[in-house]
């Protein structure tokens, strides 16, 4: 497959904080409307390399390709534009709004995004393109609401959420912005057994259609959602392969499996 073909595509990427080399030469290659799950110990490099993808962190080295598209050391707006959406480790909701408003805004975040810089530079176009969207954001956050089983806290401030359901509306919050490839970092972070599968399920049925790229630590969720895996230690990918091939990986049960068996992790 070519670099065009490809959702997402990371060659050699390289990143360093000072003399620490954290990623040393990632390749991945994502096909479109692939869930694509990243795993590796504690500090091998997952969520700087979602940072380098992201447009936090510009890589030392390598390129980073969307859609066919260069988009190596890209800002994050501009990736957002480009059809990349992403949640992060940590949950990132506006605490005092409402679950519905942070949807809305979410979903509105994504009209104003995909009409690019010109359509909306001024507060009458921006003005403009409410009058002329406000139904459809609304209907959209409605959507999303039942989608996400939270309709009973429509109304409820994010920030007093219990954990699982602000762990899904940041999730959320991610979909709404209609993203074509999204990156998701430990959605079922914090979460127990049974809130973590209710997760997974949701989202293989939320994300059908679209290009998923999940760094997963809990290996039941990671081998329910993903078609495809990598796993990467100390900065390079060791494996990539369906699931049954990265479990049966002799390598990969050395270097990371083996290690979460003998802890009894699972
Ligand atoms: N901003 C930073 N400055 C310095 N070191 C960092 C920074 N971010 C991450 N690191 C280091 O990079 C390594 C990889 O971190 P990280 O990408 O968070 O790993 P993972 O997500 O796989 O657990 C760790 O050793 C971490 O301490
Ligand atoms: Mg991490």
């Amino acid at each position: 497959m070519t670099a065009s073909a490809h959702a997402l595509k990371l060659e050699r990427i390289a990143c360093r904080f000072g003399a620490t080399r954290v990623l040393n030469g990632v390749d991945l290659a994502v096909a479109p409307g692939e869930r694509h799950a990243v795993i590796g110990p504690n500090g091998a490099g997952k969520s700087t390399l979602f940072n380098v993808v992201g447009g936090k962190l510009r890589p030392d080295a390598g390129r980073v390709w969307l859609d066919g598209a260069d988009v190596t050391g890209c800002s994050p707006h501009v990736l957002a534009r480009a059809g990349l959406g992403r949640s992060f480790q940590t949950t990132r909701v506006f605490p005092s709004q409402t679950v519905l408003e942070n949807l809305r805004c979410a979903v509105w975040c994504g009209v104003v995004t995909s009409r690019g810089d010109r359509r909306v530079r001024t507060p009458l176009s921006v003005w403009a393109l409410w009058w002329r969207h406000s139904n459809a954001v609304a209907e959209r956050a409605r959507c999303l609401l039942a989608e996400l089983g939270l309709e009973r806290e429509a109304h409820t401030p994010a920030g007093v959420l219990e954990y699982g359901a602000q762990r899904r509306l940041d999730l959320g919050i991610a979909l709404a912005s209609g993203a074509r490839t999204l990156l998701l970092d430990e959605p079922t972070a914090g979460m127990n057994r049974d809130e973590a599968a209710r997760t997974i399920e949701w989202l293989r049925r939320v994300s059908v259609g679209k290009t998923l790229v999940v760094i997963e630590h809990d290996m039941d969720a990671v081998f329910a959602l993903a078609d495809r895996v990598s796993v990467l230690v100390q900065g390079c990918v060791i494996a990539t392969g369906t699931p049954a091939e990265i479990r049966a990986d002799t390598r990969v049960r050395d270097a990371y499996l083996g290690a979460l068996f003998d802890e009894g992790l699972r």
